[in-house]
């Protein structure tokens, strides 16, 4: 199986990461959409896992992964939604994860989460919602490879980018290595990314934007333009 145990983060040291979001498909097109964005040059591909529980929307689960595994080598980043998040480690890693990201809401142990990703080779990612203060997850953060802040509620594809998560973006970014990276997911466009890069991100998950664009190799390339290092 392509990508398993392959923690994809440490390979783009000091670069600006595309990362599509999965979720806004059209899941009729998915294969040719995931061809558009590889092509246009997106490194990562996120999947958003939710269980109707954590957020009050469904979407896709292990066999999704596992198809996109198979279709491609490009990183798959998984974002679980989901209230149990230990639960459903293990079959996302068999589905090909490379890198599972958990909700720290979510966690009542954090540190036991972290150790069984990193027994099975996984990148680290942990993330928090809107509401929830950067404190929260400062322990944490020498463990994990990236932490992504929400810059919307966790649940849907197409909300407006929260401004007032920018201050928290700066925060963890001043405690974080360079090599640890900072995404950002949620209303992501030309217009707020370079907000979200200024403040500190370097990864960034764009859903709607890339994928409701009557051209979508063009907006991965405007995306990447705005973002790109330098
Ligand atoms: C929201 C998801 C996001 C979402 C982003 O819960 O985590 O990944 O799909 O979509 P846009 O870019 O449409 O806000
Ligand atoms: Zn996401």
């Amino acid at each position: 199986m392509n990508g398993q145990g392959k923690n994809p983060w440490a390979s783009f040291s000091g670069r600006a990461v595309i990362a599509p979001s999965l979720l806004a498909c059209d899941f009729m097109r998915v294969g040719q959409q995931c061809r558009d964005v590889i092509d246009a040059g997106a490194e990562v591909l996120h999947v958003d896992i939710m269980d109707g529980h954590f957020v009050p929307n469904l979407s896709m689960g292990p066999g999704f992964c596992k198809s996109a595994r198979a279709f491609t080598s490009h990183p798959l980043d998984v974002h679980l939604m989901v209230t149990d998040p230990a639960y459903y480690i293990e079959r996302f890693a068999e589905a090909g994860a490379d890198s599972i990201t958990f909700h720290i809401e979510a966690a009542p142990k954090p540190g036991l989460l972290i150790e069984r990703l990193r027994s099975l080779g996984l990148g680290v990612g942990i993330t928090l919602r809107p509401g929830t203060a950067a404190e929260t997850i400062f322990d944490y953060l020498p463990h994990v490879d990236m932490v992504l802040v929400m810059t919307v509620e966790p649940g849907y594809g197409g909300q407006s980018f929260m401004p007032d998560q920018l201050p928290k973006i700066q925060a963890i970014r001043s405690r974080l290595l360079t090599h640890q990276r900072l995404e950002v997911d949620g209303g992501i466009t030309s217009r707020t990314a370079p907000l979200c890069r200024q403040a500190g991100a370097d990864t960034y998950v764009s859903g709607t934007d890339l994928f409701a664009a009557p051209n979508i190799r063009e907006a991965v390339a405007q995306l990447r333009a705005c973002v790109a290092s330098g």
